[in-house]
């Protein structure tokens, strides 16, 4: 198969027909790139799987093309109606029990669907114009780095989907926050840009423990570059091939150095994450050692993927 770069303007029109014919296509959204297919169709759904090279047991987050669409694919809650209300469209994913009009291939056969309103203009305008809600996991195979721009998204699925939507690089960088909406309570099963912080304001919160792998798909060993990587709070070289992720410090002797963000910015080290780990990544080194940014707010959902990065 030959995969095609379009713009957004350009490829509206293609990827629409797509969608319609269950094919899924690679679309920007405001934390990572996805990839998309038609949510209420198993077998639109289940060429995501073999695109990406996916277990059947990991659930697809659904992407809806509008608010209306919440109650009809999940039982909702005053929280959630207050959470969506306050964060969508936006990088928060809920999770909640589904109704019978989700397939089960969508969710793994779980009880559970897991929604998202993206609020990246391209998404929303294929979104809106499907009119229908679209599965859509991050655009990588099985356990790599998520893709933050279509460059990465050719890298990792060139040969294996019909069409990627070039929409720039994602603002965000890193996935949405996940959160599984109890009576009452938030658990966060997955850090991102909405925070803790943030959530807090709804309901207590319950963050996940770094060595929690019981939820699905969010196994330890997660957006890993080839590359062996290792968290060292005063990164030093071992051998003349190994590089650097960088905060704060910029010790000689590594071969390669990349910046979180030479601001030392925390939303701009996020959406630099991804990048910067596929450029070290691609430089055959012999480690990634990587410098910890400080665990407030978003720097959080940075260390949730370098800890993942890092578990072999
Ligand atoms: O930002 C994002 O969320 C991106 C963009 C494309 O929207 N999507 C994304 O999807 O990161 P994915 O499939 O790469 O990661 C979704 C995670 C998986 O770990 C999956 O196991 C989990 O969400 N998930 C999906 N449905 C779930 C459910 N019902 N209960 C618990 N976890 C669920
Ligand atoms: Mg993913």
């Amino acid at each position: 198969m030959k995969t095609r770069v379009a713009t957004p303007k350009d490829g509206l029109g293609e990827a629409l027909s797509l969608l319609a014919a269950s094919e899924p296509v690679a679309l920007p959204t405001e934390t990572v790139y996805g990839l998309a297919a038609d949510a209420l169709n198993p077998a639109a759904c289940a060429k995501i799987f073999e695109a990406k090279e996916r277990p059947l047991s990991d659930p697809l987050i659904v992407h809806i093309p509008s608010a209306n669409w919440l109650p009809r694919l999940a039982a909702t809650t005053p929280l959630a109606e207050a959470l969506a209300e306050k964060f969508w469209p936006g990088p928060l994913t809920l999770v909640l029990p589904r109704n019978p009009i989700v397939p089960d291939i969508t969710t793994a056969g779980q009880e559970t669907v897991a929604i998202r309103w993206s609020a990246q203009p391209d998404f929303a305008l294929v979104a809106s114009s499907f009119a229908r809600p679209l599965a859509a996991p991050s655009a990588n195979r099985f356990g790599r780095i998520s893709p933050t721009t279509a460059a990465h998204v050719l890298a990792e699925l060139d040969g294996r989907i019909p069409l990627i939507l070039d929409g720039g690089p994602c603002a965000h960088g890193i996935e949405s926050t996940i959160a599984l909406v109890h009576p009452g309570r938030i658990e966060i099963l997955r850090q991102g840009p909405v925070t803790a912080e943030d959530l807090r304001a709804f309901a207590p919160v319950e963050t996940p423990q770094s060595s929690d792998i019981a939820t699905p798909g969010s196994m330890k060993s997660h957006y890993a570059p080839r590359t062996p990587l290792f968290i060292e709070k005063n990164p030093q070289p071992l051998g003349p091939r190994d590089g650097l992720l960088a905060w704060s410090q910029n010790p000689p002797g590594f071969f390669l150095t990349e910046f979180y963000s030479h601001s030392q910015n925390p939303r701009e080290a996020a959406a630099n994450l991804y990048g910067a780990m596929r450029r070290l990544d691609e430089a055959g080194l012999d480690r990634i050692v990587a410098e910890p940014v400080p665990e407030a707010g978003i720097g959080a959902a940075i260390m949730e993927r370098l800890r993942k990065a890092a578990a072999k």
